[in-house]
């Protein structure tokens, strides 16, 4: 395949960043989107340019630090993350253009690379739980209903990548922040301390800068995980009962 890849280039979150434009010629249709960055990183330390700063770690979908925007589309045009895409995604003689995550509390820390701390700020904010330590319980002793086993799974899946938040035109965290509260609220471990997690999450949720959510939905289209948007839902519920409200 022939691709024509317009990344954006910034040298430190103060620079002021650009689009640079790179050709390759000879890329497999097989190969992962990462590994074209690999590729083209390989040819700009040879010729003794910079390479392309981005993140990531597992490679498999699992641990949500790659990234990218691609042509509009948070991790492209599939649903799975950015080092799960492959280049059979794109036709040959594809222009891409590549861009990292755009949100206030996402700031650039280079290239493609952004600083989502914030996220770990969210959930050390929501403290710890208070299951008993010791040795390990019987695995059948805390009786869960399927239904609510089920959603705690389908929410606990979600990656902390943050698609969501860049794919949202508000820049909300409230698809991530939806799943985690939704995972541990519907658990028995995750009771005694429901309604003051919530509160101190979406305290600091609005303090890192995130959006409100207005119910546009892309936070779900793009998320790799397919969280759905109903853990919003469950997040609101939860913010009002924490408030002293009723469900
Ligand atoms: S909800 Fe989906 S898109 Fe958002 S951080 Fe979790 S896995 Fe990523
Ligand atoms: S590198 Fe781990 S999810 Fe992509």
């Amino acid at each position: 395949m022939r691709i024509t890849l317009k990344i954006w280039r910034q040298a430190g979150p103060a620079a002021k960043g650009a689009l640079a434009t790179y050709q390759l010629d000879d890329i497999s249709e097989d190969m992962s989107f990462l590994e074209v960055l690999d590729v083209l990183n390989e040819s700009l330390i040879s010729s003794g340019e910079e390479p392309v700063a981005f993140d990531s770690d597992c490679r498999e979908g699992i641990c949500g630090q790659c990234g990218v925007v691609i042509n509009g589309q948070p991790h492209g045009p599939e649903v799975t993350t950015s080092c799960q895409l492959h280049m059979r995604s794109f036709s040959d003689g594809a222009e891409l253009t590549v861009e990292p995550w755009r949100a206030t509390a996402f700031p650039v820390i280079r290239d493609l690379v952004v600083d989502r701390s914030a996220f770990d700020r969210i959930i050390q904010a929501g403290g710890f739980i208070g299951a008993n330590t010791g040795s390990a319980p019987e695995a059948h002793s805390v009786p869960v209903q399927k239904r609510k086993a089920d959603r705690a799974f389908e929410a606990a899946a979600c990656i902390g990548c943050g698609a969501c938040v860049a794919a949202c035109p508000n820049a909300s965290g409230m698809l991530f922040m939806g799943a985690k509260v939704t995972h541990l609220g519907e658990l028995p471990q995750g009771q005694p301390e429901r309604w003051s997690r919530v509160a101190a999450m979406v305290k600091q949720h609005d303090a890192e800068g995130f959006g409100g959510c207005t119910n546009i939905g892309e936070c779900s289209a793009a998320c790799p995980k397919e969280i759905p948007q109903d853990v919003i839902s469950t997040l609101n519920a939860d913010f009002r009962m924490s408030k002293g409200g009723k469900r």
